[in-house]
């Protein structure tokens, strides 16, 4: 090598050790006055000794305080969980209410908290102020009231969890209105109504949805609307819903999960034909549903759980190609159908 080109070389590598050292100090070291006033705030919020002293700590930049996480000296990440330590979440036991401050964490863009038995009262007005969040989590808490309806003006928001929680009242169909929120989990609350028809219906194309209302206490029917979205998991189990579902189902559709079980839906399933690239996982136990099963099962080609138990089922359970059930379990308490895992058709 010429010592001109590696000259060239050694400024290229300076240059970029230079913009790597500013890049990580642009990254984590600042912090603003505004972002440590709420993060001081919602550790006042709760008792004394919930946070470690290294939370608060002026001395530190609050970009290396634990939970937290910082773009362009910015605060964008808080997460919290009382689980096991997991890097860059802080494990704590939030006592109380969620605090208000975190409204003012303006450049918050993810918030997660998770395992906060104690955590109670509803979620405060003072976060729609958050309109830069992509990922709001909640999971395992007992946060009760709405679902904010303030969340359905978040243009950036993609993931909504508040799940295994104690929500209650409806799920607001303004959240359809958000192009960018293709997963929306809800589950395990104490929602009524109706599942909106609007939900997904302004998600981008090429956006595949994720919807888990499970373990609600849901009514009416499933949107036909639904049987246009592009969806890779829907789970709406243990609801009170009715009607019809055969619009989920086609072959060529996206959904590698359909969980249904334990509703009371009722149609025909003779004609129904599944998803033969994507469909894994299919649970329609429990439920009020008529006709057979068609052949066509036998061409998917990953399958690794089918239940239809416990409904109106009849005809030859089919067998063949990826198909070949072997646990009676998953058919019984039907109709009349028969042939193996069940006793044979008369
Ligand atoms: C840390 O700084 C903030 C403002 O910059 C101030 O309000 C707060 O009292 C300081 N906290 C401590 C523990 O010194
Ligand atoms: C829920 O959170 C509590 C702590 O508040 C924890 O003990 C429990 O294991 C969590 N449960 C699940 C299913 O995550
Ligand atoms: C389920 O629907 C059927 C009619 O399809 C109705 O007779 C029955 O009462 C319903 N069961 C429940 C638990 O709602």
């Amino acid at each position: 090598m010429s010592s001109k080109a590696s000259d060239v070389l050694t400024l290229f590598s300076i240059t970029h050790l230079f913009l790597f050292i500013a890049a990580i100090s642009l990254s984590s070291a600042a912090c603003t006055e505004e972002d440590v006033k709420a993060l001081l705030a919602f550790k006042n919020s709760f008792p004394p000794n919930t946070f470690p002293n290294s939370w608060g700590d002026n001395s530190t930049s609050c970009c290396f305080w634990d939970g937290v996480g910082c773009t362009h000296g910015r605060v964008t990440s808080l997460s919290f969980t009382s689980d096991e330590y997991t890097n860059d979440v802080l494990p704590v036991n939030l006592k109380g209410t969620l605090p208000p401050s975190v409204g003012d964490l303006s450049a918050l863009t993810s918030i997660s908290i998770s395992s906060q038995a104690d955590l109670v009262g509803s979620i405060p007005t003072t976060w729609s102020k958050l309109i830069k969040l992509k990922y709001f989590t909640i999971y395992n808490s007992s946060i009760s009231g709405p679902v904010p309806l303030f969340l359905s003006h978040f243009k950036s928001l993609q993931q909504l969890e508040i799940n295994y929680c104690k929500l209650t009242g409806t799920i607001p169909p303004s959240l359809g209105d958000l192009a960018n929120l293709r997963s929306i989990t809800l589950g395990e609350n104490k929602l009524t109504g109706p599942i909106p028809s609007t939900l997904f219906s302004k998600l981008k194309n090429g956006l595949l949805a994720n919807l888990d209302l499970s373990e609600n206490e849901l009514t009416g029917t499933i949107p036909k609307f639904f049987g246009s979205v592009a969806f890779k998991y829907v789970n709406l189990q243990d609801n009170k819903l009715t009607g019809d579902t055969s619009f989920l189902f086609g072959k060529s559709k996206s959904a590698s999960q359909i969980l249904l079980a334990r509703n009371n839906l009722s149609f025909d399933l003779t004609k129904v034909e599944y998803p033969v690239k994507n469909l894994q996982f299919l649970d329609l136990s429990h439920n009020e549903i008529c006709g057979s099963i068609n052949e066509q099962i036998t061409e998917v080609l990953d399958l690794r759980f089918f239940d239809v138990s416990y409904n109106k089922l009849c005809g030859k359970i089919p067998r063949g190609g990826n198909f070949n059930p072997t646990v009676p379990d998953y058919f019984t308490h039907n109709k009349c159908l028969c042939g193996k895992p069940l006793s044979p058709c008369k």
